[in-house]
């Protein structure tokens, strides 16, 4: 299945809304570089995790759909140049501009010289690896290009504007370098890692979702057997009710790569560290499919089920015997930890409990990405990913048995509040505000409500009814925004508070489209 090329706004929900967008987007480019035409558009939207976060990077599968809010990059490629500018409509992202190596070597990221172009930095490594991959001669630089971008997801509010950033441009400067056709696998296996090049271990969902989006879906997201997204069907509700997922964003941003540390990387540490003291007691060895090179909680559970409780392996299609798995595996996780461990490790007691020196151990885990912590929460990270992979099934399940809409929205809603709790207790990514707007959001007609994304601050994800909704967003507004940011804008509560459809993955758009 190849990435779409859409030649009119049909695409869009509301296509003429849409069209001036990109006539305002094209007025741009054209009094930044005037006298050059567009000679395309490129696209991605953000997501809304529905169901399964802080378990991609470990292989298991999760629940999101993307959503109609998209980065959009009007692009002009030029073979005789080899400068890059990039200017925006919002202007706190300021123009930028820098030459390509002229010997056709691949750019790298200063990283003291961190700004929205590193993510283009990102796009262009990874577009390269990809033509490199494909035969490209390796001494041809790349083509330069002016792009002028354009997004409307809310940047640091947990909805991947960073991926559907990297997924738009990759797309723009593979067909900048003759690329036109590219399958949604290969666009999404070259763009999982685009961000991993400035630091952030993030797992595959993002870009997943923004490259197989379908209007009106949800998707299954797997890592295995292979990368895949999978497009779902909501039920339909009686009475002609229509179900709506609504974002609220926090407006605590956490800006992932610099709270990395303490936030994002650190699960990706603590979960590699849990599969390797897990694969440990077992005496079992695990491939090293981590971002950090360490087990996974997936390469765990298979092997463990294989080789300790001699059970046939587990092909990822078969929902009762994944469940039942990871139901085990939840419940073990009390049994497994001690008391003392449970409350955490610190580097000595992690290194010892692996047989390792504390020199061997912060070799093999702490240098491939900047970590600080006090305890490394081994038990409670473990039990949430198991848990959490526990309530995609769950959800999958559900849609895919259920037919009554409203026992849907009960199940459904109580299984995004379990998530909740878990990210809130387990996970430690949750926030005060987060668990605020889950207190307003369920009092006032949600029917489950959780932290969607990385979390730390960020959006949360809300399932109700159109009936239900504007009690919903008047008692978040009077409850919860009002409180927090007595001086919020129409405008600013308009981008915190919306309600969102399940859109159209990643596509390029024609030129003529616009005119
Ligand atoms: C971020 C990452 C994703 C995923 C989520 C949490 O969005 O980019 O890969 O790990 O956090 O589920």
């Amino acid at each position: 299945m190849s990435v779409p090329t859409f030649t009119n706004f049909d695409f869009s929900p509301a296509p003429e809304q849409t069209k001036q967008r990109y006539q305002h987007l094209a007025a741009k480019f054209h009094a930044e570089f005037p006298n050059e035409a567009i000679q395309y558009y490129t696209r991605a939207p953000g997501r809304v995790n529905l169901m399964g976060d802080h378990i991609d990077y470990n292989l298991f599968s999760c629940l999101p759909m993307a959503i109609d809010f998209d980065l959009v990059a009007a692009v002009h490629a030029n073979p005789e140049s080899l400068e890059i500018a990039l200017v925006n409509t919002d202007p706190k992202f300021t123009k930028q501009q820098f030459t390509l190596p002229e010997d056709g070597s691949v750019i790298t990221i200063d990283d003291n010289n961190f700004n929205w172009s590193s993510y283009f930095r990102c796009a262009l490594i990874v577009a390269h690896k990809y033509l490199l991959e494909k035969g490209r001669d390796a001494s041809k630089p790349l083509v330069g290009m002016h792009v002028a971008f354009d997004g409307t997801v809310p940047t640091g509010g947990g909805l991947s504007s960073s991926a559907a950033f990297c997924v738009a441009s990759t797309l723009a400067i593979l067909k900048a370098n003759g690329v036109d056709s590219i399958s949604k696998a290969d666009l999404t296996r070259i763009t999982v890692v685009s961000e991993h090049y400035i630091g952030l271990n993030n797992g595959g969902l993002d870009q997943c979702s923004s490259v197989y989006g379908e209007d009106g879906m949800c998707l299954l997201v797997q890592f295995r057997p292979k990368l895949n997204g999978i497009p779902l069907k909501f039920p339909t509700l009686p009475d002609g009710e229509e179900l709506k997922f609504i974002i609220s964003n926090t407006l605590v941003e956490s800006p992932k790569k610099l709270t990395a540390p303490v936030n994002y990387n650190l699960r990706v540490v603590e979960m590699g560290i849990a599969s390797d003291l897990l694969a440990k007691k077992f005496n079992l060895s695990l491939p090293s499919e981590s971002n950090i090179n360490s087990g996974t909680l997936r390469g765990f559970m298979e092997t463990y089920f294989v080789e300790v409780e001699k059970q046939s392996p587990w092909d990822g299609q078969d929902n009762v015997k994944g469940m039942k798995w990871l139901q085990e595996l939840t419940d073990k996780c009390d049994e497994w930890f001690t008391t003392e461990e449970k409350v955490g490790f610190t580097t000595e007691e992690a290194a010892a409990a692996l047989g390792l020196s504390v020199e061997e151990f912060t070799q093999k885990y702490l240098t491939k990405m900047e970590v600080r912590y006090d305890k490394l929460k081994l038990y409670q990270r473990a039990k949430h990913v198991f848990s959490e992979s526990y309530r995609v099934l769950q959800c999958l399940h559900l849609l895919q048995t259920i037919e009554n809409g409203d026992d849907f929205l009960r199940e459904f809603g109580g299984v995004m509040n379990a998530s909740q709790q878990s990210l809130d207790q387990l996970n430690g990514s949750s926030h005060p505000n987060c668990n605020r707007i889950c207190e307003i959001a369920l009092a006032n007609g949600a029917y489950g409500t959780r932290v969607t994304g990385a979390g730390f601050g960020g959006s949360l994800v809300s399932i109700t009814t159109a009936k239900k909704l504007p009690n919903l967003v008047n008692a978040l507004v009077a409850e919860y925004y009002k409180k927090e940011y007595p001086n919020i804008t129409d405008d600013e509560l308009a981008n915190a508070l919306v309600d969102t459809k399940p859109a159209w993955g990643a596509s390029v758009v024609a030129a003529a489209a616009v005119e």
